[in-house]
């Protein structure tokens, strides 16, 4: 029917850019699925620290040109994934020379030549940066993760990385992007660590909202409180690395071939309610990314156990559309 055959990025093109994670041989093996239904794209994993600063004097952008250059010769968006980060970050960067722990000066040092060579690099291509990622904590008081940035620099690290960025590209939008964003806890450490960074003044222009979401959490209301809250501080925000998970989270079960009816429909349901919410907030939510662009290859095959499948994205395992796209494109060809 006429639904099925729409364009997603086509069919929410006056609300927000529509984008999937990539990488290098998904661009490849998805192409087809990524030109007709995304407008924008985030390197899953080979802009990462890792992936193109593995020693100190030895950046390697193979890969992740190859992606810079797939968005521009299609005319698609590109956001930058990621420059500060606890995870996928090779030891040397915290190390000294003695095979000590490298102390605030040099670790600044690394992170501003890192920060300044990366994004300077990708300058025409990429419009916007996920500059620090996941530093609050999920538990307790603390409101930082005790992240090797945290011990080696202090508290200004995260101010110190959105200020390298802006120096090295003014024009990019810089972000502050994390998961269990809706959680009213963390949700409030969010918005104080982004708050505290705009009153002493540093370059920060958005937050991302990773949405990594199952059939039951989080809430519909906690969603909404979060948008609120975040966009209260006058920012814009985007939903940047989305999946819905058939298994909750903590149902580890592995017996499963295909997702139960039950599972498709209720993620069909809960598709259409966030995407319901999503369009309340266009304007301010100016980006829908997925991590993942289709069921046959998605992260969640491998979390939280490995080789487990999962089908959390609104293409099958064919590329098709499932019943969720249909919910999600349907709103727009309703009105
Ligand atoms: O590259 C190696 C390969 O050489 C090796 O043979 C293989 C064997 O396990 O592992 C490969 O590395 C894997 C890497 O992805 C690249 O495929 C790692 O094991 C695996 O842990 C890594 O997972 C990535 C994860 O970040 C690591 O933290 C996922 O693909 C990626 O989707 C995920 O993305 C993160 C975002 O960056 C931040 N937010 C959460 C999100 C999901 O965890």
């Amino acid at each position: 029917n006429t639904v099925m055959n729409q364009s997603l990025a086509g069919a929410f093109k006056d609300d927000f850019l529509i984008g999937a994670a990539v990488n290098a041989h998904t661009v490849l093996s998805q192409r087809d699925l990524l030109l007709e239904h995304y407008n924008s794209l985030t390197a899953e994993n080979e802009m990462k620290f890792e992936s193109v600063h593995p020693a100190e004097d030895t950046y390697t952008f193979e890969k992740a040109d190859r992606i810079a250059r797939f968005s521009r010769d299609n005319g698609m968006k590109l956001r930058g994934h990621t420059l500060v980060w606890h995870n996928q970050t090779p030891d040397w960067v915290f190390e000294d020379e003695g095979g000590g722990a490298a102390n605030r000066e040099l670790l600044l040092a690394r992170m501003k030549s890192h920060i300044d060579t990366v994004v300077k690099r990708y300058r025409d291509a990429i419009y916007c940066w996920d500059v620090v990622n996941e530093a609050v904590a999920d538990e307790g008081e603390e409101l930082l993760r005790p992240s090797k940035w945290l011990l080696g620099i202090g508290d200004d690290y995260i101010a110190q990385a959105f200020r390298f960025a802006h120096e090295a590209d003014p024009d990019a939008l810089l972000f502050y992007n994390d998961y269990n964003e809706c959680n009213p806890i963390k949700r409030d450490k969010i918005y104080g660590l982004v708050k505290s960074l705009l009153e002493q003044g540093a370059p920060i222009h958005g937050i991302g909202l990773q949405a990594h979401w199952n059939l039951k959490d989080p809430a519909l209301d906690d969603i909404r409180a979060a948008i609120e809250r975040y966009a209260s501080l006058g920012l814009k925000l985007q939903i940047t690395e989305m999946d819905v998970s058939v298994f909750e989270f903590n149902d580890r079960r592995t017996d499963l071939a295909a997702p139960t009816a039950e599972m498709m429909r209720l993620q069909e349901e809960r598709y259409g309610q966030f995407f319901r919410l999503f369009r309340e907030y266009r304007g301010v939510l100016t980006s829908v990314t997925f991590w993942g662009a289709a069921d046959d290859y998605t992260w969640l095959d491998d979390f939280p156990v490995r080789g487990r499948k999962n089908w959390p994205l609104l293409f099958d395992t064919n590329r098709q559309p499932k019943g969720a796209f249909r919910e999600v494109v349907g709103l727009r060809s309703a009105e």
